[in-house]
């Protein structure tokens, strides 16, 4: 008798850097899943006709990448609560009533931060850097955090402030104070710091300066980028040099996927020793 593996892939383009295919394998072997998990790299134009292939020939559900989060959000038949705040959807579920789409990229980097980290975000002060699409998938499960305040700072502040309205009615749910600030504002007030700042701008990619002064840093800061590998470095380098507490987004990268495979299989992976693997990875490719 063979056995046929159930099947996901991750959709992006570019794809060929993506360790979502490393992750779910590994993944797979410690549940004893049976799933196969492939890359795959989609024009432009052919995400939805590629989702809809995929789905008919038998996938059992995919993951998301830029830049196609959005289009995966229109394309659902249903969408989580998650969804519908961040307009964005990185996880899609194929069922036989249709298409479902979830966004587990908060909870990834709620995961990271709260578990592996071991940080606490309930009752504390948290500066959101950037205003786009990692910012907004972030935000929603922040607030489930209850922190007492969350500041989003944007180089286009309209952005910032639009972001936050979309939250309003969430965070005042929560009791959470949530505001957009202006870069001046926090640069005239050197008394503002933060517990934690997260980094969801592409700044680093620029090659631009950190998009916040040091003052809202504190020595018990953690300073959390959400990108990883070179892309963080800047930022990273920014934080500790400020004598705070600096980490990258792998654990948030691992710990997303860990609530992909979660909602997919009905099991959680051991995400922090597939972090721990994938960590050890990444710095022996670095050395070679
Ligand atoms: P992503 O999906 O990665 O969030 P995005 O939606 O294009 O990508 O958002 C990029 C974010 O990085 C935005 O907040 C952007 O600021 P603007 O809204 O002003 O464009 C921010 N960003 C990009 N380049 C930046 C730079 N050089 N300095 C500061 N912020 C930058």
């Amino acid at each position: 008798m063979t056995t046929t593996l159930d099947s996901y892939c991750v959709i992006g383009n570019p794809v060929a850097h993506s360790r979502s295919p490393w992750i779910h394998a590994r993944f797979a072997e410690l549940t004893g899943q049976p799933v196969h998990y492939d890359r795959a790299l989609v024009p432009l134009d052919g995400f939805a006709d590629f989702v809809r292939d995929f789905a008919a020939q038998g996938g059992k559900g995919c993951n998301i990448t830029v830049p196609f989060k959005l289009q995966a959000a229109e394309l659902a038949t249903s969408a989580s609560d998650r969804v519908r705040l961040a307009g964005a959807a990185n996880t899609l579920v194929f069922g036989e009533d249709g298409i479902h789409a979830d966004n587990t990229d908060g909870l990834g980097i709620v995961a990271d931060i709260t578990r592996n980290a071991g940080v606490q975000i309930t009752e504390r002060d948290v500066l959101l850097l950037g205003a786009g699409g990692a910012a907004a998938g972030a935000l929603g499960s922040l607030i489930e955090q209850k922190p007492r305040r969350i500041a989003v700072v944007n180089r286009t502040h309209a952005k910032a402030q639009a972001l936050v309205a979309q939250h309003a009615e969430m965070a005042a749910l929560y009791k959470v104070e949530l505001t957009a600030i202006e870069r001046s504002g926090l640069e005239a007030d050197l008394t503002q710091n933060f517990d934690i700042i997260i980094n969801a701008t592409a700044s680093s990619l620029a090659g631009a300066e950190v998009p916040a002064p040091a003052s809202v840093l504190h020595a018990r800061s953690l300073a959390y980028d959400m990108m990883y590998g070179p892309a963080a470095q800047p930022f990273l380098d920014w934080a500790s040099s400020h004598g705070a507490l600096a980490r990258d987004g792998l654990g948030m990268l691992v710990e997303q996927a860990a609530e992909s495979f979660a909602l997919w299989r009905g099991v959680r992976p051991p995400s922090a020793q597939v972090l721990a693997e994938l960590r050890a990875l990444l710095q022996s490719e670095a050395a070679h």
